[in-house]
């Protein structure tokens, strides 16, 4: 099974180059299949949740060229649409972003068959909104036998009021109303760097939508796409990564090719605690010589602090002086990491099931932990990065479903980290690294 062994201690100090942002790639490729022409996609990152999405396009007789491992052709021309246009395999019912391929076929073909959502368990994560969206647009929805199934006549535009703040719901909605007869204002939209991304992305191909990043987003209807070429934005998640790798190691990591905008609640929050985070045009330093501070953090939508950065900031403040809380407010089954690091020597308890309160360790110790989900998985390694000894970090899987080369950009910072298959490479690591230092 893969694993990341790693031996920590070290500051991890240098650069790094930040991919593109899985989440709005995600939405982008989907609604790619909206045009009859070709969508050339560049800063794609090449991440299993992108695979398995585009396999599952394939799957319905989209064309896809993988051009290089970060540039992609799409082409919707081919796909049947006299066909049932059903999505289901073994792998994309496994991912979230299925969903976005009901937003860009009912868009489009009004009609799509596509199993329901799986991806990381960080909560009951219900999809009502989005078929609440669909239903505005005057599709009949149903959900049977594990499969949603969306159909209209026509799609009309609508006045939709989301009851709460979904970035899936915001994005799905978004695609099918561009290409519904007539106006669609969605009120309470998501304001992610992503759906701004996605908009983008429509409006490159003769969507007309406007007011991406506000909480009102108006859209109007077009009835054909055409081919565009669009370059990805960078991945914010992924540069608070390695920020909070920064902060968590006292090392010193310029972050280069990101939004500083982005990534404001994350700098803000770093600088409190003690870190110096200076901003470029397209890249950010943080540099943390000495011990941290507390805080506390509760998890919000864009601009608030991202929940996806949740487990990082944990792990940072599990290092840091005094007592930090942080409170989780979008997805109620986010601490599930809290009892692996416990076993690295990290005092949290967790209250109420939403909130933990952090008192923090000199230091971690090496430990054998269990990835529970995607970003708490970067985060414990990370932890690992941190502590003293040796760590292994195992079911992996969930973190090559979202990180690109994350072993290999560690490692550039002088992070001792291999991914291993096996016993025998564990151990020639730990001789290799033992006898090294
Ligand atoms: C997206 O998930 C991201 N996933 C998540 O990224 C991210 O954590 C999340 O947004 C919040 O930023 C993708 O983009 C593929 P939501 P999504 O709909 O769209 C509730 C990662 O690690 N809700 O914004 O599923 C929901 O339960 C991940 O990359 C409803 O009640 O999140 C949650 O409490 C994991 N009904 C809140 O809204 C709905 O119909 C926000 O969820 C939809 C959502």
């Amino acid at each position: 099974m893969e694993q990341y062994i790693m031996k920590g201690g070290n500051p991890l100090v240098g650069e790094v180059v930040i991919g593109g942002a899985k989440n709005a790639a995600l939405g982008i490729l989907a609604a790619a299949i909206m045009t009859d022409g070709e969508c050339l996609i560049d800063n794609m990152p090449d991440v299993r949740d992108i695979n398995v999405l585009l396999h599952a396009m394939e799957g319905i007789g989209a064309r896809v060229v993988r051009k290089g491992p970060n540039e992609v052709l799409i082409s919707g021309k081919n796909i049947d649409s006299g066909g049932s246009l059903i999505v289901d395999n073994e792998y994309i019912r496994k991912i979230r972003a299925s969903y976005y391929l009901i937003g860009a076929l009912l868009g489009k073909y009004k009609k799509a068959q596509v199993v329901l959502p799986g991806g990381c368990d960080i909560g009951s994560r219900p999809i009502d909104q989005h078929l609440k969206g669909f239903r505005a647009l005057g599709a009949e929805v149903k959900i049977e036998h594990g499969m949603i199934i969306a159909e209209a006549e026509a799609l009309r535009g609508n006045h939709i009021y989301l009851d709460v703040v979904s970035v899936g719901a915001t994005i799905n909605i978004m695609m099918a109303a561009s290409m519904a007869e007539g106006n669609t204002i969605i009120e309470n939209a998501a304001k992610e760097p992503h759906i701004v991304d996605v908009a983008n992305f429509l409006n490159s191909m003769g969507a007309n939508i406007k007011g991406a990043g506000t909480d009102v987003i108006r859209i109007r209807g077009v009835s054909r796409f055409h081919n565009t070429e669009y370059s990805i934005i960078p991945d914010q998640i992924e540069a608070g990564t390695f920020m909070m790798a920064a902060a968590a190691t006292h090392g010193d990591i310029l972050v280069k090719n990101v939004i500083p905008k982005h990534l404001e609640a994350i700098s803000a929050k770093l600088t409190e605690i003690g870190a110096q985070v200076e901003e470029s045009d397209d890249a950010v330093r943080v540099v943390a010589t000495r011990r941290l501070k507390h805080t506390q953090i509760k998890t919000l939508p864009y601009p608030g602090f991202p929940t996806d950065m949740q487990p990082q900031m944990a792990i940072t403040l599990g290092l840091s002086k005094g007592t930090s809380i942080i409170t989780e407010s979008i997805f109620e089954n986010r601490f599930r990491y809290v009892e692996e690091l416990r076993r690295m020597g990290a005092n949290i308890k967790v209250t109420d099931g939403n909130t933990a309160i952090i008192t923090g360790v000199e230091k971690y110790t090496g430990a054998i932990v269990s990835t529970p989900d995607l970003r708490a998985g970067a985060a414990l390694v990370i932890a690992g990065l941190a502590a003293e000894g040796y760590t292994t970090v195992t079911q992996i899987g969930y973190i090559l479903r979202g990180y690109e080369r994350f072993d290999e950009k560690l490692r550039e910072l002088g992070g001792m980290i291999e991914k291993v298959d096996s016993e025998k490479d564990a151990n020639k690591f730990r001789f290799r690294t033992g006898t090294a230092n």
